[in-house]
């Protein structure tokens, strides 16, 4: 595929509006060349202006371009035309407890692009793609664990009308970072690329895998919440049994996710559950974290 805006990208519309119309009345499916980040788009439209009204319509927002991407943290994303898939699923959504919502996109995501079930005696291992809690997709490559994508959940009210907005972006093809720009996902990692797991896979034919079933997952989780996907997460957790540092300093050894989706750390003051999404979590070699204990 060709970076050229000047090159279109065939972008199966018609094709998700098919497939979720059914599930999602109302569903519309919208591409837009270059917007700043789909997510905020998505939140100008849910909000409205003094002259346009609020719309708490089902929308998936593709964007060929982002100029001001937006991740976790206040952190930027950066993506570039052609090698990245960056999108926004926007719909009303009320769940009883939205717990885990981040956990369950990934898992989705993560089963699509690499079927993997541990309770199959057929498939033995760990899957390519794992998730690191909560939000992060990573790829495990010959060079080591990469960032393949990330998401960033986000949500509004209106007139008791609770309306998720939620945004990924996955790094299809390998590109070389621009020594200008900001800084990746993780500082002093570059990012990974699908196209190593799956070669000839692009952008528009990832989109086309991964919305139908992710939009099952989100409909699940609004019915039945996080704990049907506790399993699920624990195959492809890559922070189970390491050593882990929180953003507030305190350290430990991560114990995969509990039936809300909290990740468990056991510090030396016990087993803390972490639910604040504001919480950045990153493993730490084992011998300097303090208070760390073996499973
Ligand atoms: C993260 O890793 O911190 C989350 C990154 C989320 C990026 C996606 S790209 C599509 C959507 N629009 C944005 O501005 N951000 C999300």
């Amino acid at each position: 595929m060709s970076n050229s805006p000047s090159t279109p990208i065939r972008w199966p519309a018609e094709a998700l509006w098919e497939a979720l119309a059914p599930l999602l009345p109302g569903f519309t499916v919208e591409v837009l060349p270059e917007i700043d980040s789909t997510n905020t788009e998505l939140m100008r439209r849910f909000r409205g202006s003094p002259t346009v009204e609020p719309r708490p319509e089902p929308l998936l927002l593709v964007a060929e371009q982002q100029t001001a991407g937006r991740g976790r943290l206040g952190r930027q994303w950066q993506s570039r035309r052609g090698d990245s898939l960056t999108f926004s699923l926007g719909l009303p959504l009320a769940p009883a407890d939205w717990s885990g919502l981040s956990l369950v996109t990934g898992i989705s995501v993560a089963e699509s692009l690499e079927p993997f079930r541990s309770s199959q005696p057929s498939q033995t291992g760990k899957p390519r793609i794992g998730l690191k809690w909560p939000n992060d997709l990573w790829l495990s490559t010959p060079q080591g664990e990469r960032k393949l994508a990330g998401i960033l959940v986000e949500t509004a009210s209106w007139e008791g009308v609770r309306y998720v907005v939620i945004g990924i972006g996955i790094n299809i093809r390998a590109v070389a970072l621009d020594p200008a720009a900001p800084a990746p996902a993780v500082p002093g990692i570059p990012p990974g690329s699908l196209q190593d797991l799956l070669p000839g896979l692009d952008a528009p034919a990832v989109l086309l895998r991964i919305i139908p079933p992710l939009v099952q997952a989100v409909q699940a989780f609004e019915r039945f919440g996080f704990a049907p996907f506790q399993a699920r997460f624990a195959a492809r957790d890559v922070l189970a049994g390491k050593a882990v540092q929180l953003s507030d300093g305190t350290t430990g050894t991560a114990h995969g996710a509990g039936e809300n989706g909290a990740l468990l750390v056991h510090t030396a003051a016990g087993m803390k559950e972490i639910t604040s999404s504001e919480v950045s979590v990153r493993p730490v070699a084992a011998a300097s974290a303090q208070g760390a204990r073996p499973c």
